[in-house]
């Protein structure tokens, strides 16, 4: 069995991010600078916006935090998307989901310019996506590519089983992993929580992608022997034992499914750090396709 380490497969596409970087930089250009904003204090979407932001200074990349209020006015935080847009120094713009349930969801997401929406959400890079243009692809299953890349495993013909249909992770992996790319060519089966006979399904799978938040709901009995298996789940679980109170938990009861398998990632440090790789390559190629740079 081998580990899909995202520690380490990250760490690789942020050396070579770093190096072109410094490559611009030392050629007099500004350096890409992502704007991150976060509405309220989730204890998880702090962690998640700590992270990218220290990720961008180890890369080389600006970074700026944009803290709002729980209770923000909707009409806020649209406006502070489009001074965001207008400035021609921010490359690329996260808005850390989820949001306050006064907030729509849609409309923030459709409110951030598609050319700097670098977790590839908007409509229309979702819709670039389904066609197979250049897009930003969302950071998650694009992070998913980049360590199926990094270790080498062949897509091409295998059968790819997803759990799970969000429009941030299933989905877009399914069109991923589906099209004629080289980390795809695939046949998808995509599932979800209407899914019948779902152990079947998923004993078909070379390829299982767990992306439902249910931890610990992938079991030995729904995985082929040598499957492939990446864990997207990651769920806080209370534990009085652990230092913070809780585990992370991914959605594949690990110790039980990794002997099976041909591959495995582990959570944590497996899809989450990819994510920010994904991320991270979505805000140098916005900082590219911007003529001003
Ligand atoms: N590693 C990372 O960087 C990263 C990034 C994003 C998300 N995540 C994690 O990944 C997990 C999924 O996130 P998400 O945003 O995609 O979640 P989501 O929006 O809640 O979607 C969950 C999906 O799973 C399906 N589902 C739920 N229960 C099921 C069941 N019993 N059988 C089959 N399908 C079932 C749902 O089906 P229906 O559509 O029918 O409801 C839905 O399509 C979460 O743990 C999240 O924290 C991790």
């Amino acid at each position: 069995m081998i580990l899909l380490d995202g520690k380490v497969a990250a760490e690789a596409v942020k050396e070579k991010l770093k190096a072109q970087v410094a490559e611009l930089t030392a050629k007099g250009h500004r350096t890409p600078k992502l704007a991150a904003i976060l509405v309220g204090n989730n204890g998880a979407s702090e962690t998640y916006v700590a992270s990218k932001v220290k990720n961008c200074a180890e890369t080389g990349f600006e970074s700026l935090l944009i803290r709002l209020d729980e209770n923000v006015p909707e009409s806020t935080l649209l406006q502070t998307i489009e001074q965001l847009n207008n400035d021609e120094s921010v490359d690329g713009i996260l808005v850390q989901l989820p949001l306050p349930k006064h907030i729509s969801e849609q409309k923030v997401i459709a409110t951030i310019h598609p050319e700097k929406d670098v977790d590839g959400f908007h409509p229309i890079n979702a819709g670039k996506l389904v066609q197979g243009l250049p897009t930003f692809i969302p950071a998650t299953p694009y992070g998913i590519l980049l360590l199926l890349e990094h270790y080498h495993v062949q897509t091409k013909g295998k059968h790819a089983v997803i759990v799970g249909r969000s429009n941030i992770v299933g989905r877009p992996m399914s069109i991923l992993l589906s099209s004629n790319i080289p980390m795809g060519n695939c046949t998808v089966t995509i599932a979800h929580s209407h899914t019948q006979n779902l152990t079947d399904i998923c004993l078909q799978a070379d390829i299982l992608v767990a992306a439902l938040g249910k931890p610990e709901f992938v079991t030995a009995n729904m995985v082929k022997q040598g499957a492939i298996v990446i864990d997207v789940g990651i769920t806080r679980v209370e534990d009085a034992t652990a230092k913070k109170g809780f585990r992370i938990k991914g959605d594949v009861a690990f110790n039980e499914v990794a002997p099976k398998t041909a591959a495995i990632t582990p959570v944590p440090g497996g899809v989450g750090l990819m994510t920010i790789a994904g991320l991270l390559s979505n805000t140098l190629q916005a900082y590219l396709n911007n003529k001003k740079a």
